[in-house]
C-alpha cells in the first residue's frame, strides 16, 4: 500500500515564502547544531521506504529530516533551524532536549532502564503523588501508559466499565492515535482497510463558527 499525504505541498515552499517576508525570519539563537554525519537524506528515504511499514508515513513530497532539537527549535540534516510550534507532540509538549529534563533522564537510565509495574519503584509512586497533588481532590489516582494511543485505549475501557455504555463518538478530524485507536481517530489517512472497530460512531465536528445550523439550535442538532 503506497501512501502520499499532502502530495502537492513541498516543505521548501515555506522557505521561499519566508524570504519574501523578512519580518518572518526567526530571532537569533545561540545553539549550534552538531554537523550531521549520518546516512544521506536519500539513503534515509530509501530505508524508510524499504524497511519500515508503509503505515508509518511521512508528510510532504520531500519530508523534513529532523536530526537535532534544542528547546523550541529543531534542526534538519543541513543545520537549518525550524520553530516547533507544537514543542513536540500533543501528548508530550516538553520542547526538545531541555537540560533539566535531559539531566533527569540520564540520571535514571544510568541507574535502571526498565522496571515492570508488577514491582514497586520509588519514582513511580513519587510521580503519581506529584501529579495527583496538582489535580482536583476527586482525581486521586493515575494509570500510566507509554503512549497517547495506549492512554486512549485505556480511557475508552475505563469509561465503558464505569458507565456500562459501549458506544464512543469520535469527532471528524480528531486524532487519538493509531493501532488500537485507529478508528477512534476520525481521519481517513490513519484508517486502514480493515473492519471498523465496533462501538465507535463518527460524527461531524460541532463547530458553531462554521456551522450550517443556527447557534441556538446547533447544540441540540449535533448532540
Ligand atoms: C491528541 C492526541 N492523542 C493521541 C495521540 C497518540 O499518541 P502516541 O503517538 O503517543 O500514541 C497523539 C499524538 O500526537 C495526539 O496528538
Amino acid at each position: 500500500m503506497k501512501r502520499v499525504i499532502n502530495k502537492g505541498v513541498d516543505a521548501t515552499q515555506s522557505v521561499a515564502f519566508s524570504k519574501k517576508l523578512p519580518y518572518l525570519q526567526m530571532p537569533a539563537y545561540s545553539h549550534k547544531p552538531s554537523a550531521y554525519d549520518g546516512p544521506s537524506y536519500q539513503d534515509v528515504l530509501k530505508m524508510r521506504k524499504d524497511n519500515i511499514s508503509s503505515s508509518t508515513f511521512a508528510f510532504y513530497k520531500q519530508p523534513v529530516m529532523v536530526v537535532e532539537g534544542r528547546m523550541q527549535y529543531l534542526y534538519d540534516h543541513t543545520g537549518k533551524r525550524y520553530l516547533d510550534m507544537f514543542a513536540g507532540i500533543a501528548t508530550s509538549g516538553l520542547g526538545h532536549c531541555h537540560p533539566r529534563i535531559n539531566a533527569k533522564v540520564h540520571e535514571q537510565v544510568d541507574k535502571l532502564i526498565h522496571c515492570s509495574s508488577i514491582y514497586l519503584h520509588d519514582q513511580m509512586g513519587l510521580y503519581a503523588k506529584e501529579l495527583t497533588d496538582k489535580l482536583p481532590d476527586n482525581i486521586d489516582s493515575v494509570l500510566f501508559s507509554s503512549s497517547g494511543s495506549e492512554a486512549n485505549v485505556m480511557a475508552t475501557s475505563l469509561a465503558r466499565c464505569h458507565t456500562g455504555n459501549y458506544t464512543v463518538i469520535s469527532l471528524q478530524n480528531g486524532y487519538h492515535g493509531h493501532g488500537g485507536t485507529q478508528h477512534l481517530t476520525n481521519i481517513g489517512s490513519w484508517n486502514h482497510n480493515i473492519p471498523k472497530t465496533q462501538g465507535i460512531e463518527a460524527s461531524c465536528f460541532p463547530d458553531n463558527y462554521r456551522s450550517p445550523h443556527k447557534p441556538e439550535e446547533a447544540a441540540e442538532i449535533y448532540a
